[in-house]
């Protein structure tokens, strides 16, 4: 078993942590928020995460997993160090590798000689090669400690499972020794190992995002036009889906894709291929049709009103940016509410998890207690994220307590058959 440092509190350092601790490593991970790592320490988890308080609660009880303050704490006896900060958005688009810059150098004079420092953060092609210069220019002796690629590809919401069932794992290293050793913390896993250079690791984490971004965009275009034609877009998507080529996932329409990693990953990709003089034409199109359907969303609202948006009172259900996670981060749903209060509209939004964190993000939001709280006198119900809780709702005590009874399902949750037999106006997506 190895001894493993985890730089970095955030779901994926967490994530990581937890499950190479359940893997039975020795795992130290370092956290800034003094705070956090307390609360850390007695098993209390703060993001909302299927299975991983549970994993932190046994690694904790096993002492095989610890929360400290600081990177340079959790590094002192490691033999693998993964990076797992923030990368944020820069000013164009590119990521900002201040954090991790500053990880690397808080590190470097800790570091074990012939141990490796492994980038689990979505960083762009390159920072590798980065992270080897910076540890040459804080002294570092070249070659004594290795440097890695393996990026995550964990969904919110199920980050824990794909930690634990990868359909592949990906390791980027130009030196195969360092790389065999990174490989062996992950051999219990039984999934593929693919062993790449360090770009061509970075890149598939890009690629990977900005393929199922273009599969978000496409079945919303698809949508859109199954409006134009009178087709049902579910069928189109099942139809299109048994082609193993194409596959059902990723088919389901909505507000466009949000959260903290499509969106951003796709507006990085497009600044390295800009500045590596590539005109990546598809990508930007996936962009743009993703900001045309937040948009699409409002007008579907708008036409929905016979007096318009100014002075309605309109219900939102879900602001996450998709169901199953607390995250709000790039959240289509409060996109779609700031533009309703900015064209007139009174909002009243519920959400199961992160109702009252979204009033950090869009000023002004009426929070309501549940579903039935939100739409009590309003002119239309929007729903914006795929909570299972709203499929079972009373649907005739919400008809009641509406002025009228409208609704726009954003996400095709609702069986439209029998929302119309309830009085329902009732508008999806492509169908
Ligand atoms: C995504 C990737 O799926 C992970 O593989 C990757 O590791 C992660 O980003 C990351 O880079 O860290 P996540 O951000 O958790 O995971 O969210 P997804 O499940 O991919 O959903 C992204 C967005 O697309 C959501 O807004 C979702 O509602 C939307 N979506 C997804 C659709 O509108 N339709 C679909 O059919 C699928």
């Amino acid at each position: 078993m190895s001894t493993i440092a985890v730089v970095g509190g955030g779901y994926v350092g967490l994530t990581t942590a937890a499950c190479f601790a359940r893997l039975g490593h020795d795992v130290a991970c370092g956290e800034l928020d003094a705070e956090k790592v307390a609360r850390l320490n007695k098993g209390e988890v703060p993001v909302l995460e299927e299975g991983l308080p549970e994993l932190v609660a046994e690694g904790l009880a096993a002492r095989r997993l610890s929360f400290v303050v600081g990177a340079a704490n959790a590094v002192r006896n490691a033999e693998f160090v993964f990076l797992c900060v923030q990368t944020p958005p820069g000013a164009d688009g590119d990521a900002d590798l201040s954090i991790l810059e500053a990880a690397v150098r808080e590190i470097a004079p800790i570091l074990r000689p012939g141990s490796v420092v492994i980038n689990k953060s979505t960083v762009p092609v390159g920072t590798a090669t980065f992270v080897e210069r910076v540890l040459g220019e804080v002294g570092v002796p070249a070659g004594s400690i290795g440097v890695a690629s393996n990026p995550e590809f964990l969904r919110e919401g199920t980050a824990v499972r794909d930690f634990l069932e990868p359909n592949r794992v990906v390791i980027g290293c130009q030196d195969t020794g360092v790389a065999v050793r990174v490989s062996e913390l992950y051999r219990s896993l039984r999934a593929p190992i693919l062993v790449t250079d360090a770009a061509s690791a970075e890149l598939i984490k890009y690629a990977s995002n900005a393929f199922l971004a273009t599969k978000v965009s496409f079945i919303n275009e698809i949508a859109n036009l199954c409006e134009a034609v009178s087709a049902d877009v579910r069928e189109v998507a099942l139809g299109i889906g048994y082609d193993p080529r194409i596959g059902f996932e990723f088919l389901h329409p909505g507000p466009g894709f949000g959260g903290s990693c499509l969106p951003k990953d796709v507006a990085a990709l497009l600044h390295t291929s800009g500045a590596a003089g590539y005109d990546f034409r598809l990508l930007a199109a996936v962009a743009d049709v993703n900001a045309f359907q937040h948009g699409r969303i409002v007008d579907k609202v708008r036409a929905s009103l016979p007096a318009g948006l100014s002075g309605a009172r309109v219900a939102l259900w879900g602001l996450t940016f998709k169901a199953n996670t607390d995250d709000l981060r790039d959240s289509p749903a409060l996109g779609v509410a700031s533009t309703l209060m900015a064209d007139g509209a009174e909002v009243r939004a519920y959400d199961p998890v992160s109702g009252e964190r979204a009033l950090d993000w869009v000023a002004g939001l009426d929070v309501a207690a549940d579903p039935y709280d939100a739409c009590t006198d309003a002119d239309v119900i929007v729903v914006l994220t795929e909570w299972d809780e709203f499929r079972w709702l009373d649907f005739e005590r919400v008809g009641g307590l509406m002025r009228s009874r409208r609704i726009v399902d954003a996400r095709n949750l609702l069986d439209p058959a029998a929302m119309r037999k309830r009085g329902f106006a009732y508008v999806g997506l492509g169908r």
